[in-house]
């Protein structure tokens, strides 16, 4: 059985295909980089019309590549949210088209979601319950798994995601999009400790995160201390400014284990690739004695091998294969269950 899958929900354009043992026989990734570089972010329009260029040589270069034919494929797969609405469309709508000419079913997921069945690609056990952090560029959430494919939101961001408060800081010191990336490789000669950071603090017990506050206290540390490319605290700015985001990361995490007690932690999404964050994460997840799980770097940033994957699971698990024409898109994580109050 092969299933393909398809990822378009922001400035990559993917597919992939799977075996039904969860081999990932190709997986191809076009990003938009380029296009969105010289606007210092993510301009939706030029998103959705790169991906109608791109959806059909990406798809037929991923057949090619898992040496298949279309007529080959047992199912298809698409992200259906969150995400750049006009972008989901086109994935979607492709999808769509595919099901109906080929008459195979269409199994939709979401974006998040796919996001921590990244993990389970490579990891094949993983001790349950476990906690899931995904950290991307539009999304940091928080989820409790009492096993694959049973998520609940713990926590989310009221405001920034933890990428775009790096990509936001990038762009402001026009170090170039994607942001995260840069700030990774630049912190690695900066000292960060050099430039202390108050982390943000929910009052309320919730296990939410905030990242405006950080932003906009690197932007006056910014100005007060005139750093630029050229200043002589640039890379201890980074460097530090890099620390305060995984510290605010994993302070909730730690939070979340103290209160709900899970077997293993698990790290996806497109920050999950950041060096600090993997090292300090895994040496967080060893301290406790809990498993930790962090796809490769290729599987945290989005790619349509986990849209695929996340498919077969539910497959796997029984849910009937659908021929969802009638499907739309959302652009916002699907509502939240309210957080656990933290214990006194
Ligand atoms: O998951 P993703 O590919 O797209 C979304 O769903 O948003 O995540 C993209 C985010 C961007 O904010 C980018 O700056 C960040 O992931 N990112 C990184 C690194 N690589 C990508 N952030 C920090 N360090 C990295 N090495
Ligand atoms: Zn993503």
């Amino acid at each position: 059985m092969y299933v393909l899958g398809i990822e378009t929900s922001c400035d990559e354009t993917s597919a992939s295909v799977l075996t039904q043992d969860f081999r990932v026989l190709s997986s191809v990734v076009l990003t938009q980089d380029e296009i969105h570089a010289p606007y210092g972010g993510v301009v939706p329009e030029l998103a959705s019309r790169q991906h109608i260029t791109a959806i059909v040589y990406v798809t037929q270069e991923c057949l090619s590549r898992a040496n298949l034919n279309m007529r080959q494929i047992d199912a298809f797969a698409v992200t259906r949210g969150p995400g750049l609405i006009g972008s989901l469309l086109v994935g979607l709508s492709f999808a769509k088209g595919l099901a109906y000419y080929f008459k195979k079913p269409l199994i939709t997921v979401d974006h998040l979601e796919a996001h921590i069945e990244s993990a389970f690609i490579e990891h094949k056990r993983v001790p349950f319950p476990a906690l899931a952090l995904v950290v991307s560029g539009g999304h940091t959430s928080t989820y409790w798994m009492k096993a694959k494919t049973d998520y609940r939101l713990i926590g989310r961001t009221r405001d920034d995601a933890a990428g775009e408060a790096l990509d936001k800081i990038a762009k402001f010191l026009s170090l170039g999009y994607p942001g995260g990336p840069v700030i990774d490789k630049l912190a690695e000669k900066g000292n960060p400790r050099h430039f202390a950071f108050a982390l943000p603090h929910m009052t309320d017990g919730s296990l939410d995160f905030s990242f405006s506050g950080l932003k906009t206290a690197a932007l006056k540390k910014i100005e007060e201390h005139k750093i630029s490319k050229r200043s002589p605290h640039f890379h201890d700015f980074l460097a530090s400014f890099e620390m305060a985001v995984v510290r605010a990361l994993l302070e909730n995490l730690k939070q979340a284990v103290k209160l709900l007690k899970p077997k293993s932690l698990i790290l996806c999404g497109g920050v999950a690739r950041n060096t600090k964050l993997r090292q300090r994460f895994t040496e967080l997840s060893r301290k406790l004695r809990l498993t930790s799980v962090i796809p490769s770097p290729e599987l945290c940033t989005d790619n349509a091998a986990m849209v695929a994957a996340l498919a077969l699971e539910k497959l796997k698990k029984g849910r009937r294969p659908s021929w969802p024409l009638d499907l739309n898109a959302y652009p916002r994580i699907s509502s939240p269950t309210p957080s656990p109050k933290r214990r006194k």
